[in-house]
């Protein structure tokens, strides 16, 4: 099957992560020029590009995407390289490890997470459209493809990571209005999401290794199985492709195995005479009469002492 991809040239953010990875290697297989952003582990993303062999089409810059400057700079080189960008991953997220409700963040916790999942996805695609308004559309009309990789939080929030959830929501708002406003440089342009449920990768892997967090998460799913890294790609890759998906934009492939939402509670948490309880209306709760309490210690039938 044709995808259309060869000899793009790819923008992938965050591409010293799991998924990052796995999108530089199935991008790169595809025939693609690579321009790969990493913020602190680059060692690792240089030995990850040189033992493979797409490597020689591959540029490695280190972007911190909170930086809009920065961005901008790093599109600058691309295209002093390669003369253009045609797809644009934006990738990079952080997700903190620990369960906190949001009144009981810190407020830097917040900060940090929205602007690098948010604040620096639109960096990163304002900096995209910016360079595709220069260099203009393809002359071969395989148009520009900008695609974000959100999360199932997004979708069905996330107790302990409602930072998080609200900053993977609102990508949903760019997606929708960035299809609309990308056919403006390039009529053939499109932009969509990939939203991946759990998937092993480097951030999730302390949650993962948890067994009731593993559990709680497979009752959601029809699928008892984890993403891996190659599954959000392959799903990056079909969104990306000129030929594949040519006709799709302003869309969101969810990529999680059919979750439904979220688990509340264990088996044994769940007080099933009580919610059968307040099956009653609501006088039978709301008088203390009919419940066998004490009218002393209603305040409203309490004689004045
Ligand atoms: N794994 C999951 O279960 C899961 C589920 C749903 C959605 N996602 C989303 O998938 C994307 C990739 O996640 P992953 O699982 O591959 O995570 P990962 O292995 O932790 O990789 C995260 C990547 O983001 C980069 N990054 C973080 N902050 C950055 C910043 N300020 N500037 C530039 N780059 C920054 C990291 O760069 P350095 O390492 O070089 O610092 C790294 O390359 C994220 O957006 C994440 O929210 C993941």
């Amino acid at each position: 099957m044709r995808h259309g991809l060869e000899n793009l040239t790819v923008i992938i953010t965050g591409a010293s992560g799991g998924i990052g990875e796995a999108l530089a290697n199935t991008f790169g297989e595809a025939g693609c020029r690579l321009a790969l952003f990493s913020r602190s582990r680059h060692a690792s993303l240089a030995e990850y590009v040189a033992s493979h062999p797409w490597r020689d089409r591959a540029m490695s810059l280190s972007v911190d995407i909170r930086d809009n400057a920065a961005v901008e700079r790093a599109l600058l080189d691309v295209r002093e390289s390669f003369g253009r960008a045609d797809v644009c991953i934006v990738n990079a997220g952080i997700w903190p490890t620990e369960s906190l409700a949001l009144h009981e963040q810190p407020v830097r916790r917040i900060r940090e997470v929205v602007e690098t999942n948010l604040l620096g996805a639109a960096f990163t695609a304002r900096a995209f459209l910016e360079s595709l308004a220069v260099t203009g559309p393809r002359a071969d009309d395989r148009g520009a493809s900008l695609c974000f990789v959100g999360s199932t939080a997004g979708r069905f929030g996330e107790a302990g990571h409602s930072e998080y959830a609200m900053s993977k929501a609102a990508l949903l708002g760019l997606v929708r209005s960035l299809k609309n406003e990308i056919v403006a440089l390039d009529r053939y342009g499109r932009v969509n999401m990939v939203e991946p449920g759990w998937t092993a990768t480097p951030m999730a892997a302390q949650a993962l290794a948890d067994h009731e967090a593993l559990r709680s998460a497979i009752s959601t799913m029809p699928l008892q199985q984890i993403a891996r890294a190659q599954d959000i790609a392959n799903a990056v890759a079909f969104l990306s492709s000129p030929a594949l998906a040519r006709h799709v934009s302003g869309e969101v492939l969810t990529v999680a195995g059919g979750m439904e939402g979220r688990r509340q509670w264990r088996d044994a948490e769940i007080d099933v005479a009580a919610v059968i309880d307040r099956l009653q209306p609501d006088d039978h709760h709301c008088s203390p009469a009919q419940e066998g309490a004490d009218p002393a210690d209603d305040p409203a039938s309490t004689p004045p002492r």
